[in-house]
């Protein structure tokens, strides 16, 4: 929004987030992330501070962004950061003012925000502007958008939305206006279309590889159809992080509540296949071990949910990971940018920061997060430190011929094993 030319205060209730924003350091691995921040710091269109009185006694726009998380022991979305957030603007809304929610939230839940809101500030709008960025594009899916879609009651967020987002309505970016539940609904539709994406290509790698067929061939051949695209059919270890798996579980559960728990049914096989391929991983590792990982040394490259991102959140190589040390494995892992956030969650695996120490020791690599550096790699200069060394490439990234003649066995997931 600063960069859009905005004047922008961002709030948030963690001193320590914001004293590093303030200071221009961006607390999370973004690519292009701190040069916006810093630009727009520097050009005094943006500050943060923890008071959300003094930020909103002054603002005409209120963006909700705050998380919604999986709920501990449920499937549904545990939504106390909205309505906190809600709640503790409420009393600092100025008459006219329009808060914007951007959270993934159940459909409904802007009803239930506006309903509120009417009792207490009744001149005031509310919308709901779902978010589309990817994690590691965040600026780019931000400023350049595939399309803006926004949920109303009313003409006057619609047109106060349009004033917002009008140098991107200029540049052509289609601009969807409807009623809350249907914004509410894009999004998570969106999200359940990709999860199901992919864990469709990954069931199609779970035949190739009883069949002796070859997934990445399959994927590519069916991807030159327009009808359905070549992107989001990269078979692995399937999907992780803060978005895709806790909202198709929280659609699942909202889905119940209305009674339409029959059309999302689905949605538990999409969890499920990807669920799958992290213990399909860890059996593969195991076979390659001769079946123990007792006393075994087990290199995982990658612990970040996905390339360009230093989030573990659900991650599926971290999952992996954890899983093989809990079996006895002496489990070693790198990763560009996500060990710190990795050392947080599971504090008992080894993290190495350099790759090649990572490697020196390994009996078995698990190549789980295809980090671009990974395929540079040149497994000939590696040392031997073991007479039969396996490599498992769970993202399918790797060169098999390279690692071959490197005399490494190459096992990949949904591909012949030779
Ligand atoms: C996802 C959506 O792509 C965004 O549009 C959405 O705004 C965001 O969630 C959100 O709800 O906030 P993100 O979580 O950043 O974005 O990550 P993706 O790029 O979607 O990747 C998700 C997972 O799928 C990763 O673990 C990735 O490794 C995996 N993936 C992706 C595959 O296994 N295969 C693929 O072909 C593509």
């Amino acid at each position: 929004m600063a960069e859009l030319g905005f004047e922008v205060i961002g709030v948030d209730i963690d001193p320590a987030k914001v004293e590093i924003l303030q200071s221009g350091r961006v607390p999370f691995y973004e690519p292009g992330l701190p040069e916006v921040l810093a630009r727009n710091i520097d050009a005094g269109r943006l500050r943060f501070t923890t008071s959300i009185s003094e930020a909103a006694a002054t603002a005409d726009i209120h963006f909700i962004c705050v998380g919604t998380p999986q709920q501990a022991g449920a499937n549904a979305a545990d939504l106390s950061q909205v309505f906190g957030s809600v709640q503790a603007l409420a009393p600092h809304l100025r008459a006219g003012a329009l808060v914007v929610g951007k959270s993934t939230v159940p459909v409904g839940t802007a009803a239930l925000i506006a309903d509120q809101l009417a009792i207490t500030a009744p001149d005031v709008e509310v919308a709901w502007n779902p978010e589309f960025l990817r994690e590691g594009f965040a600026v780019a899916d931000t400023l350049h958008p595939d399309r803006l879609v926004i949920g109303v009651r009313g003409n006057r967020a619609e047109d106060l939305l349009r004033q917002v987002y009008a140098p991107l309505l200029a540049d052509g970016v289609p601009f969807l206006v409807t009623d809350f539940p249907t914004a509410e609904l894009v999004k998570v539709a969106a999200n359940s279309f990709l999860a199901t994406k992919i864990s469709f290509i990954n069931a199609m790698a779970e035949v190739c590889e009883a069949a002796g067929a070859d997934i990445t061939q399959l994927a590519e051949a069916i991807g030159y159809d327009p009808r359905i695209g070549n992107r989001f059919l990269a078979a692995g270890l399937g999907f992780g992080g803060g978005c895709l798996p806790k909202d198709i579980r929280a659609f699942m559960a909202r889905a119940g509540e209305l009674g339409a728990e029959e059309a999302l049914a689905f949605l538990r096989e999409v969890d499920q296949i990807n669920l799958r391929q992290r213990t399909h991983t860890v059996n593969l590792a195991l076979a390659a071990l001769g079946g123990s990982f007792a006393a075994k040394n087990v290199t995982v490259l990658g612990a970040a949910f996905k390339p360009d991102s230093d989030d573990v959140r659900d991650s599926p190589a971290l999952a992996v990971a954890a899983a093989i040390h809990n079996a006895g494995g002496n489990v070693v892992v790198h990763d560009p940018k996500a060990l710190a956030n990795a050392a947080r969650v599971y504090p008992t695996l080894t993290y190495v920061e350099d790759v090649n120490e990572a490697l020196a020791n390994a009996e078995l690599v698990l190549h789980l997060t295809e980090w671009p550096e990974y395929r540079d790699l040149d497994p000939g200069a590696l040392p031997a430190a073991a007479k039969q060394r396996h490599l498992i490439d769970a993202r399918n990234r790797l060169d098999p011929q390279l690692w071959r003649a490197a005399g490494w066995t190459y096992r990949a997931l949904g591909r012949p094993t030779a």
